[in-house]
């Protein structure tokens, strides 16, 4: 949904970053600042700040900043429209109706009264449990150690053991055949009419992310077959577009997510404390099912299954998981099969432990690898060898690769400066990765130049927002073009515009960008530490200094690009003017 510009502006001003930051984190006055404890990692002492004055948030510690819509995002996992729309209702601001087509009009209807219809029978099943009839789907749930609130909480339910009668139920209630049809929760046969799908069962409710009901998993309270009768894909139901227990997973606040094959280990997860636990949908994993979890967090726990077809689908999630720029590792819980059975048996302390135990992907994939090769027979040996630097050649950045060389090379004892070797060979025969290079130490990222310049250039941007009125007596010096980052001389651009207007608002800046990286990126700027110096002229001489950093460094940066960029040459014969003029000029403060 696409809401105009001033709107969104509206929203955001009616918004107070300070009061909505209020009702998440306990924040303190500190000067002109608020602090507190940062929501977006782990911390003792506040190191998250938020300014009323600039409308933004900033954490020292982790760097997490933005505006107020950002906020949501991050912390509620709300997409732009979504935080946009909780904003604009917080403030009581009324959006636009979207405007249907007829087209669409009928497909949400359609999407809506599937919803609804799913909704339905989960309450008539829930319902069941807990009558006379749904005593035996009652005491194989208690019986595999759910609580009445974990129960409860998953929304748990019974089938009957007559085969029609929750179509009956939701004909009653208005529905017609061939909408419960479409929902799965029937089929239809010429001869006998109407048939439930699922009769006799204990039922798993399928939520999306927003808890609403998409379809159902159903297993057999013994040892019948099918184990689980799964709801067919729907128009609401997409299986590789969902996970189990993500609708509990996204606001669990862990670091991490537990990722496992069914649903009973996600529930005895969530039920040891685990509420980061989810699992796919009686299918195997997807790209789509990992850029959801992408939305949340970036480290994901494989639990599957130790034995073959386990292992085969914990490797193909990792080739999945890798691609969608996630990092996985992989729990070993043996001796016991899957999480619900580790649990109950050991208990969720120890089950922590193996967390933290986790096997790192990549290893993981080589002690799988290792099992093909008789390491004894030296053939074979440098053949396992060879498939390791072969592997190593997928990192595609070097610093990666290398960490990664050290650490295989001292586990499988294989010296470190062959199997660089092995690796660069390989990578040079097929064009895979560049020839590696190892990094000089000591060359901190912090100490170049240009982050010497950028650090120039925040200050400079920031001292300027906070002090506007400074502008007007350096104007004729400085230009965006003098932020000679690029991102900076947005921001420049932008900030100059808005002193010359008269009305300075940092976190409407913080909108200019798309990227989140950005945001954060621009927030840094605007959190960039004055020095809180008391007399005028210390803080004239700082001003000046900053000012003359900034622009030796633009009039250095064109005068290395002359021959390649046609703006260059008038850039520095302006910037070296304005230099020698600025050396020599006292800007005073009054
Ligand atoms: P498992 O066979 O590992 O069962 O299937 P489980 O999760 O340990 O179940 P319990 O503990 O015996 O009750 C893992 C997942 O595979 C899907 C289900 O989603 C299940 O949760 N599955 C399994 C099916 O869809 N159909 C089946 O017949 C079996
Ligand atoms: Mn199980």
């Amino acid at each position: 949904m696409y809401y105009p510009e001033e709107l969104v502006e509206e929203i955001r001003m009616k918004n107070d970053i300070v009061d909505v930051i209020s009702g998440y984190v306990r924040l303190q006055r500190k000067g002109g600042s608020y602090f507190g404890l940062c929501p977006f990692h782990n911390e003792k002492s506040p190191s998250f700040s938020v300014s009323g004055a600039k409308q933004m948030y900033y954490c020292f510690g982790c760097g997490a900043g933005g505006n107020v819509f950002t906020f949501l995002m991050n912390y509620e996992h709300y997409t732009f429209a979504e935080s946009v729309k909780a904003l604009a209702e917080r403030a009581g601001v009324a959006l636009p109706e979207i405007e249907y087509s007829d087209e669409m009009k009928k497909r949400e209807s359609r999407r809506q009264r599937l919803l609804e219809v799913n909704k339905e029978a989960a309450k008539y099943f829930y319902y069941a449990l807990r009558q006379k009839e749904g005593e035996q789907g009652y005491r194989y749930l208690t019986g595999r150690s759910l609580s009445d609130e974990t129960i409860h909480k998953f929304g748990l339910g019974y089938a009957s053991k007559y085969s029609d009668d929750l179509t009956k139920y939701l004909k009653s209630k208005g529905y017609d055949e061939t909408l419960i049809r479409d929902a799965g929760l029937c089929s239809i046969d010429e001869k006998h009419g109407a048939h439930d799908k699922f009769w006799n069962r204990v039922m798993f409710p399928i939520q999306d992310a927003n808890h609403r009901v998409i379809g159902f998993g159903g297993r057999v309270m013994g040892d019948g077959t099918p184990k689980y009768l799964n709801s067919p894909e729907t128009q609401v139901f997409d299986k590789s577009r969902n996970l189990y227990g993500l609708n509990f997973a996204r606001t669990a606040r862990a670091d991490n997510m537990i990722l496992c094959e069914g649903y009973m280990d996600v529930i005895a997860m969530h039920q040891a404390g685990f509420h980061q636990a989810v699992a796919s949908l009686g299918t195997a994993f997807t790209s789509g099912q990992a850029s959801l979890i992408k939305r949340y967090v970036k480290d994901v726990i494989l639990s599957y299954d130790s034995d073959g077809a386990g292992v085969k689908a914990a490797l193909r999630a990792i080739g999945i998981l890798k691609e969608a720029g996630l990092s996985g590792r992989v729990l070993n819980l043996e001796p016991y099969k899957d999480p619900d059975e580790f649990i109950k048996n050991l208990g969720a302390e120890k089950f922590q432990e193996r967390i933290d135990a986790a096997e790192n992907s990549f290893f993981f994939e080589l002690r799988i690898l290792q099992r093909d090769y008789n390491l004894k027979d030296p053939d074979q040996k440098t053949r396992f060898h060879q498939e390791i630097a072969k592997k190593l050649c997928t990192f595609e950045q070097e610093v990666e690769r290398e960490n990664y060389i050290e650490a295989v090379a001292e586990r499988y004892h294989i010296g470190f400066d062959s199997l660089r070797e092995l690796v660069r060979s390989y990578a040079l025969r097929t064009g895979m990765a560049k020839e590696v290079i190892r990094p000089k130490s000591g060359i901190q990222k912090k100490n170049t130049p240009e982050e010497g310049a950028k650090k120039a250039q925040r200050l400079l941007l920031n001292w300027l927002s906070e002090e506007p009125k400074l502008y007007p007596k350096i104007e004729k010096y400085i230009s965006p073009e003098d932020f000679t980052d690029e991102l900076y001389q947005k921001v420049a651009q932008k900030l100059f515009e808005e002193i010359k207007a008269g009305s300075v608002d940092p976190a409407g800046i913080i909108g200019l960008f798309e990227e989140e990286e950005e945001q954060r990126e621009v927030a840094a700027l605007f959190h960039a530490k004055l020095e809180s110096l008391e007399d005028r002229k210390e803080r004239e001489k700082a001003f000046h200094d900053i000012l003359v950093s900034v622009k030796t460094y633009s009039y250095q940066y064109y005068a290395d690009r002359l021959g390649s960029d046609m703006s260059a040459l008038k850039q520095m014969i302006d910037g070296k003017k304005a230099l020698e003029e600025l050396k020599n000029t006292h800007i005073s403060f009054e």
